[in-house]
């Protein structure tokens, strides 16, 4: 995830791009740059870390007057966070931002260096400046459109040429951008962070859209026809406006997972198998077994991955808490591939844990969803979730692409492909307003009690982990995750209708195992809510995931509802949502 800003006015134009840039921070800052054009020349700056950095590095740029900006906060994808890799990107006499991944960059890097001409950095990007000058001959519009067409994934981007230097143009597919104005100025941005307080309108442009402006008149394209512009007003609270109209964070973030699931995916996941940039063929030359180390959520997510590494990989993999694994004197061996996971990257458990592995030999793997931070930069490799930046306290998307990215590796080293399945994950994400209002109505059964149990088998046994580590970490209720099959060695003599039971019953895998134990605390009266593609006859409460031929599917599908359980328990309870006592979002203390 990146951001990008544009200003088209003469109101201060370098500090009306810093201010939006500041407000789209939370969507990435590896690195961040702004090009200007004033009087016909381009002015570019650009700066490794914070936004901050950038500022100081221009602190004696002055310019004054009308002129025409573009500004990007970055989120590293393709290539390493450094100055050249940062946006905006050049070509002779243009220049670029751009938020998205282009998928067949490369095959269009090939064909455009065949022609003699070089790349400077490691980006998708640069290919669609280079590409545009390449397509240009007299109109700059249309080599505009020639090349937005040729261009295959996500795109939000604003280009600059001097060739027509009172001119920007703009396109978006998949990733966001809206136009919003004043009477005199007009703005672009990735969300309405940066305009709010500034300007009165907006239109939220749509997949496909793109056009230009100049002298002041937006001419916006749709379908390929010039459209007429169907402003709305903006909003006028900031903070309303960064969480995009949710009412938290984390709702925001839990709506977003069947979107991020995609960029987890994007160049990774083809029908000709899988494919990890990041790791080359004799990755697992001499390796013969796994050990996965995290803590909390990401420790669930491990927890997924070594059902999904055993059985799709046949690798042995063993899993351990990072907090623990430090003090239990490990025995460690050279031909255990050791991965961490986790979101931040600088948890001091696993990033000691990491230590320990690296100085005892092992080859080491990251998944992570913060580039740069002291585990990526200490794992010998890091596959990045690409979740973007988690405000919310209690982790949700961060969880749901860890996942990803462990299920993808069992592929890889398994050498299998699950294409048709990965293909369906982000619909399963999906949270439709019918589920999210009867996630709304049943909470209120569940808001007192003297506990919860969260039951599943097989993977959903992490996922019941997970679920009930979300309920308490929001709603401070009691809740335990559980084996589905090992309540009746122990934890079922707490049974009786004050006890919660929310049921994973997955129907492709184990469903008469999990049903049975369903009924045995069914039988001792337990209250039980199932989540399930049909319903039982013991249950008290069901919701309904769609019927699907794969375990992984309805695995995603029941996350979304446990964290929507979660999240409207904690808002009932008058809860703090996002940021919950006693937790901070990045733990590096012991
Ligand atoms: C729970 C949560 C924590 C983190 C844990 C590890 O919602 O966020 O349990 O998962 O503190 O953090 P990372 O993944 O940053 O290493």
């Amino acid at each position: 995830m990146c951001g990008i800003v544009g200003y088209i006015g003469k109101n201060n134009i370098k500090e009306q791009l810093l201010d939006g840039l500041k407000e789209l921070e939370y969507r990435g800052y590896d690195s961040a740059g702004f090009s200007i054009m004033k009087d016909g020349e381009l002015y570019s700056y650009k700066a490794v870390g914070k936004i901050k950095n950038l500022v100081e590095k221009a602190k004696d740029f002055q310019v004054e007057g009308f002129g025409l900006g573009i500004a990007h906060t970055r989120w590293a994808t393709h290539g390493k966070p450094t100055e050249i890799n940062a946006h905006p990107h050049f070509a002779e006499f243009s220049s670029i931002v751009h938020n998205g991944i282009i998928e067949n960059y490369q095959s269009i890097k090939t064909q455009l260096e065949k022609k003699g001409i070089n790349f400077l950095s490691q980006t998708d990007t640069e290919v669609i400046v280079k590409l545009f000058e390449d397509n240009l001959d007299n109109d700059a519009f249309k080599a505009f459109k020639t090349t937005i067409n040729e261009l295959k994934g996500a795109y939000a981007t604003l280009l600059l040429t001097q060739k027509e230097p009172k001119t920007m143009f703009f396109a978006k597919v998949g990733s966001p951008l809206l136009i919003a104005k004043n009477d005199e100025e007009i703005f672009f941005a990735s969300s309405d962070a940066p305009v709010v307080g500034k300007a009165k309108k907006v239109i939220y442009l749509e997949d496909g859209d793109y056009g230009y402006v100049k002298d002041n008149q937006i001419h916006l394209y749709r379908d390929n026809e010039e459209t007429k512009l169907n402003w709305s007003d903006l909003p006028k609270n900031k903070e309303f406006a960064q969480k995009e109209g949710f009412r938290f964070f984390m709702e925001k973030e839990i709506y977003e997972q069947s979107n991020v699931i995609v960029e987890t995916m994007i160049g990774r996941v083809s029908e000709e198998g899988i494919n990890f940039e990041e790791l080359d063929k004799n990755f697992l030359d001499g390796i013969t077994n796994i050990t996965i180390c995290a803590c909390g959520t990401s420790y669930h997510a491990g927890m997924v991955g070594s059902y999904l590494l055993q059985r799709n990989a046949k690798i042995k993999t063993t899993l351990e808490i990072g907090s623990e694994f430090r003090y239990k004197e490990p025995i460690l061996t050279k031909d255990t591939l050791f991965i961490v996971i986790s979101q931040s990257g600088e948890t001091a458990d696993t990033l000691e844990a990491l230590k320990m592995a690296k100085k005892a030999g092992l080859k080491t793997l990251a998944i992570c969803n913060v580039d740069n931070s002291s585990i990526v930069r200490l794992a010998d490799k890091t596959i990045l979730t690409r979740a973007g930046i988690e405000k919310g306290v209690a982790s949700t998307k961060a969880f749901a692409t860890q996942v990803m990215v462990l299920w993808m590796l069992s592929n890889y080293f398994g050498n299998i492909n699950e294409y048709e399945i990965f293909m369906k994950i982000s619909k399963a994400c999906e949270v439709t307003e019918k589920l999210h209002e009867k996630i709304k109505r049943l909470s209120k059964r569940y808001l007192h009690g003297h506990g919860f149990f969260y039951i599943g088998r097989d993977v959903f046994y992490p996922l019941a982990l997970e679920g009930a580590l979300k309920l308490k970490e929001i709603s401070y209720l009691h809740a335990e995750g559980y084996p589905a099959g090992e309540m009746k060695h122990g934890p079922i003599a707490l049974a009786d209708p004050e006890l919660y039971t929310i049921a994973l019953l997955s129907k492709n895998l184990l469903f008469d195992k999990t049903k049975s134990n369903i009924e045995e605390l069914s039988s001792r009266d337990s209250t039980i809510l199932t989540i399930a593609s049909e319903e039982i006859e013991t249950t008290d409460d069901f919701i309904k995931v769609n019927e699907s031929n794969h375990y992984m599917i309805e695995f995603y599908e029941m996350m979304i509802i446990t964290q929507l359980l979660a999240m409207e328990i904690s808002i009932r309870l008058g809860n703090d949502v996002d940021m919950p006592r006693n937790l901070a979002k990045s733990v590096t203390v012991e």
